[in-house]
């Protein structure tokens, strides 16, 4: 496996890599990979000829207040994990490369990026639409994989990238997941032992609201209703945000009278855990 880290020399690979014919699928990360990482590396491999996978901890799309300084980092563990994934390049850009002094440019998807982790994260989407777009322009992908657990983050990609003729193709990958449901997430590793059994109350929360909904409960306020005594049944919880919203669109629904996104974010003591399933009635 290569490792890359110039940005100049990432773009010259990536020209041979077409030249020579190949397909390239990229998979942009933030590292300290887990499981969730691992599968979208394989989605990508299954679909490509070379693989490219990013690590890149992106300073722009966190707050002030936000964990960027202490966001769990270890290159050496990644390289390993990639290298056994047969990932062909590592690309590790700096930050003082991504983002050079002057720099002024950024990306907004305007209405996708407002509700939901967006109206709690002011500038977390524009951070990560720049970021993605300077990557894309990078790597010069023929398709990349995103994870269906940032599901916001994924749906503002495919618009980027429709309204921006993007030349390449967004695979969406289901959400992996613990044994007992836990979300896959570098951010688990900020639960205490005594908190982890409480993580578990946004996948059980999903799995209650499917249940209800299966019983016919078709009225958001009843859901939300359930699902916040539910997660608050649990210590160390505090809830974010329990939101009904149309799959595409991401505007607010009263019924799930159609496909509906319910997603969550709760924080679970130190950690932020976001998780989302589409109701279907
Ligand atoms: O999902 C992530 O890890 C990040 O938001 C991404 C897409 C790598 C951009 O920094």
């Amino acid at each position: 496996m290569e490792l890359i880290q110039s940005v100049r020399q990432m773009q010259a690979r990536a020209d041979e890599i077409r030249r020579a014919g190949k397909r390239l699928g990229f998979v942009p990360t933030m590292g300290y990979f887990h499981e969730g990482h691992l599968a979208l590396m394989r989605k990508a491999r299954e679909l490509a000829d070379v693989v490219v996978v990013s690590v890149f901890v992106n300073p722009i799309q966190f707050g002030p207040q936000e964990d960027y300084g202490r966001y769990p980092r270890d290159l050496e563990r990644d390289r390993r994990l990639a290298e056994a994934e047969g990932v062909d390049i590592l690309f590790v850009p700096t930050v003082e490369e991504m983002y050079p002094e002057g720099y002024q440019t950024y990306v907004e998807v305007t209405e996708l990026s407002k509700p939901l982790c967006g109206a709690r994260r002011p500038g977390h989407f524009r951070g990560v639409a720049t970021v993605v777009l300077k990557l894309f322009n990078i790597v010069k992908p023929h398709l990349a994989v995103f994870g269906e657990k940032d599901y916001q983050q994924l749906k503002l990609i495919e618009r980027m990238v429709r309204d921006l003729n993007l030349d390449l193709e967004i695979v969406p990958h289901p959400t992996v997941r613990e044994p007992d449901g836990l979300a896959m997430s570098s951010r688990n590793v900020y639960l205490k032992p005594e908190e982890r059994e409480s993580a578990l109350s946004l996948y059980r929360a999903l799995e209650l609201a499917r249940r209800r909904v299966a019983e016919g409960v078709k009225e958001v306020a009843i859901l939300r209703d359930e699902i916040e005594k539910f997660i608050q049944a649990h210590p160390y919880t505090r809830i974010d945000y329990i939101e009904f919203r149309d799959p595409e669109t991401l505007e607010e629904k009263q019924q799930v009278d159609g496909p509906t996104l319910l997603a969550l974010a709760v924080f679970v003591g130190q950690a932020r855990l976001i998780d989302n399933t589409i109701l279907r009635p």
